[in-house]
């Protein structure tokens, strides 16, 4: 049994495998229903349990997905109807209950110390389903789609970021790190990497470039990645904060100093950190990203659940 907390903890042939199995998987489902479980049916009787104490969209639908197509069956919990939330009940009696009648649980969570306790209460697998600090779910899925679409490893393309120091680029760094790929960072000054991630970066002797000028960092992109500004977990002045970003939005000038063939991705939902014309014209990629995240979280399943070969 594995965990999948953080892309930085988890080894890069096991990424690696988890990519490659979410292909083969994927090609086989030509002419599937979106609920028949594959072939071979590895995860058949399993029971995932997962809980978002934040809003999901993307995440949840996909996960459900996954864990059907391979066979098994996805519970969700409403926080709020546990008696955890209400403090009745303890996190390590919750996480034993869990372990009880479940065989995995995924968490979006506004804490990464939750994440870390209901591991060491946990004796199923945890699956982080965003946090403060990552979405390695997201990340994972997002470089099998640079991948399909490059038809390249994305160690051979320049992946640049426009937007926010948040969760998803902390995971993007972390790939950065393990599939040695170029990442170049487009934000303000005070909007920077925080001090942890460069550190880890540096600890690992690998290197992402930071830019405060939008254009400096997409020039000559394969992919230009973004995110919204202000993040579930924001605790700011949301007004102050779009308009420190107003240099920084990704448009058709700024997608022009990009490779001609560039692509674009996001995760969503999305703000105004991206105009209509590129988030809905011919280089985004959205909708095919947000699809690919049942296949790799169907593999991210394999490989917590020790089935991946
Ligand atoms: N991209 C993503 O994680 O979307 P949700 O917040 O809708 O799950
Ligand atoms: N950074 C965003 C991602 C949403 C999927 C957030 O945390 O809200």
């Amino acid at each position: 049994m594995k965990n999948f907390i953080n892309l930085k903890d988890i080894k890069v042939t096991d990424l690696r495998k988890i990519i490659l199995d979410a292909r083969k998987r994927k090609k086989k489902r030509k002419n599937f229903n979106t609920l028949d479980p594959d072939k071979d049916n590895p995860l058949k009787g399993k029971l995932l349990i997962q809980m978002f104490e934040k809003s999901s969209l993307r995440t949840r639908l996909s996960f459900y997905l996954a864990i059907k197509q391979l066979g098994g069956g996805a519970l969700t919990l409403r926080p709020d109807e546990l008696h955890l939330a209400k403090g009745g009940e303890s996190l390590s009696d919750t996480a034993k209950i869990l372990s009880t009648y479940g065989n995995g649980f995924i968490l979006r969570t506004d804490s990464d110390e939750k994440l870390q306790e209901f591991k060491k209460y946990l004796s199923i697998p945890i699956i982080n389903g965003l946090s403060p600090l990552s979405h390695p779910t997201q990340v994972l899925s997002d470089i099998f789609t640079v991948e399909e679409i490059k038809k390249q490893p994305i160690s051979k393309l320049n992946i640049c970021w426009i937007g926010d120091s948040n969760n998803v680029l902390n995971s993007l760094i972390e790939a950065s790190v393990k599939f040695s790929f170029n990442l170049n960072i487009g934000c303000p000054k005070s909007y920077e990497p925080k001090k942890f991630i460069i550190d880890w970066v540096k600890k690992n002797k690998k290197k992402i470039n930071i830019f405060n000028d939008a254009k400096k960092a997409a020039m000559n992109a394969d992919v230009i990645f973004s995110d919204k500004v202000v993040s579930l977990n924001d605790n700011v002045n949301k007004t102050k904060k779009i308009k420190d970003f107003k240099n920084f939005q990704i448009n058709s000038k700024l997608m022009s100093v990009a490779k001609k063939n560039a692509i674009f991705l996001h995760c969503l939902p999305r703000g105004p950190e991206v105009s209509n014309n590129v988030f809905l014209g011919k280089q985004s990629k959205v909708w095919q990203q947000a699809l690919n995240r049942v296949y790799v979280q169907k593999s991210i399943l394999l490989y917590c659940f020790g089935k991946l070969r």
